[in-house]
């Protein structure tokens, strides 16, 4: 059998997962979450979630990758668990819908960059014009799937981990450049008050409930995709330490999207911090107003360098999302990487086309279903989302846990994450991811698997 590739270093596999964790969700997402979550009470929540319950399950999904050296699937068997395999498809299958519509952001983001590249700063007010021109979109989002899949066609240490030790210092070099630029420009000071002051009273179990479920999606975890890159972890890596890097640089950058977009918000608003929105409209609305505040030459400068740091950060995540049912059909069905990959980018973009067209092109996409008790409808995208993210993969999370510490067993894992730190047998931070894994973590994921499925899709508030 052909060799399946390998990290080739443990500073590749570490950029290629904080690669996976570094995406749309914390450039995107974050900053919305922070605003409506009364801004630093919001981010100490997403730290201790982050570090408490997240890293645990990150550590877990690489031991079980580099363990069995398998994709999700054939993990749970080759530790001897047949029955096991459902939770690898459910993984599998959650990749594929997030890819699915992943992608389709991506796309504009890329489509934006070159926009703005071109000067046209207009985009900004014609953003529900433009997601709806479904040939622009709709070759964006060729061109993006097209080089996820050139990437990943390349193998583990040629492709993925090669574009990420390209991309990932970039990013970062371009991140604290327009945090810095940001940070200087008028009524800044403003924008970081919001940002970093916490307003506690608006920390409701909603805001709570949304922290965790934000620090699990943009750590990756519950879908496999660290199962499959840590299938490819030397024996002789740490991953207790490389867990905690990528979870220090995913919140890092988190932290220094928030340190640039407050600012620039504020600096467009004067100060005020008025309309400040969430979603979409953020990143693809209001920054472009801020950039073309700039004036022509510095605001395609700032502005085409944001839109090509938020596509290398989808990049790099994209491409961990395909690679977990490549791996899988590679792994199991023992045929060519190259074909696979492209075979697989194809069905995954056919089947993000109906998310291209539920942003205004067709209606019935659009429109697509109204949830029990809900007055609006919602569409395709949306409801991919709701599906894939929300509930997939704090369910896959819930499980994972359960299966680590209940039915391959606690012994096991710690076997596993003592394999290149042998101190970590008789140390404290033993103690800590036994109990996390024991108890913490999969009483708080199924609370939040259980909460999510009721919210989402029948309109209950627990709250
Ligand atoms: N973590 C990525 C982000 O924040 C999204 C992602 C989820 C990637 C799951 C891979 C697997 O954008």
């Amino acid at each position: 059998m052909a060799s399946r590739g390998k990290f080739s270093s443990k500073l590749g596999f570490i950029l290629a997962a904080a690669g996976s964790a570094v995406g749309l969700g914390n450039i995107w997402k974050f900053p919305f979450e922070v605003a409506d979550g009364g801004g630093a009470a919001f981010v100490l929540i997403y730290l201790v979630f982050a570090f408490i319950l997240c890293f645990p399950v990150m550590v877990t999904e690489i031991a079980i990758g580099r363990k069995t050296q398998k994709n999700p699937v054939g993990a749970y068997e080759a530790l001897g668990f047949k029955k096991w395999k459902f939770l690898g498809m459910l993984g599998i299958l959650s990749g594929i819908l997030i890819l699915s519509f992943y992608n389709v952001v991506a796309g504009w983001a890329f489509g934006y960059f070159l926009e703005i590249l071109r000067g046209n700063f207009e985009i900004g007010n014609n953003f529900s014009i433009y997601i709806a021109q479904i040939w622009k979109v709709g070759i964006y989002g060729t061109v993006f799937m097209g080089v996820t899949a050139f990437t990943v066609s390349k193998g583990i240490s040629g492709g993925i981990e090669r574009a990420a030790k390209f991309l990932m210092p970039s990013l970062l070099i371009m991140i604290i450049g327009l945090a810095f630029y940001a940070m200087s420009l008028p009524d800044a000071g403003a924008g970081i008050v919001y940002y970093l002051v916490p307003e506690f009273s608006e920390v409701t179990f909603e805001v709570v409930y949304n922290a965790l479920g934000q620090a699990f999606f943009s750590l990756s975890l519950g879908m496999g995709a660290l199962i499959t890159y840590g299938s490819y972890v030397s024996k002789s890596d740490n991953i207790i330490n490389s867990a905690a890097w990528i979870t220090v640089m995913d919140v890092g950058i988190a932290f220094l999207a928030g340190l640039m977009i407050f600012p620039f918000v504020s600096y467009l608003t004067n100060g005020t911090m008025e309309n400040f929105s969430g979603g979409p409209g953020l990143i693809f609305t209001t920054l472009p107003g801020v950039f073309s505040s700039l004036g022509e030459t510095l605001g395609i400068v700032v502005g085409s360098t944001f839109f090509l740091l938020l596509s290398f950060a989808a990049l790099t995540s994209t491409v961990s999302l395909l690679e977990v049912p490549v791996t899988y059909v590679v792994d199991e069905l023992k045929v060519s990487r190259k074909k696979t990959v492209w075979i697989v980018a194809i069905l995954i973009f056919l089947i993000g086309v109906p998310s291209l067209l539920s942003n205004g092109y067709s209606s019935f996409f659009t429109n697509f279903v109204t949830y029990f008790g809900a007055t609006s409808p919602t569409n395709f995208m949306t409801l991919v989302e709701h599906v894939g993210n929300d509930t997939f993969l704090p369910l896959g999370g819930f499980l994972i846990t359960v299966f680590a510490a209940y039915v391959w067993g606690k012994n096991n894992l710690i076997e596993e994450l003592s394999e290149g730190n042998p101190k970590f047998r008789d140390g404290r931070m033993k103690k800590y991811i036994d109990f996390t894994i024991s108890y913490l973590c999969p009483v708080m994921l199924g609370i939040i698997f259980i909460l999510t499925f009721l919210n989402r899709f029948f309109g209950i508030n627990v709250f």
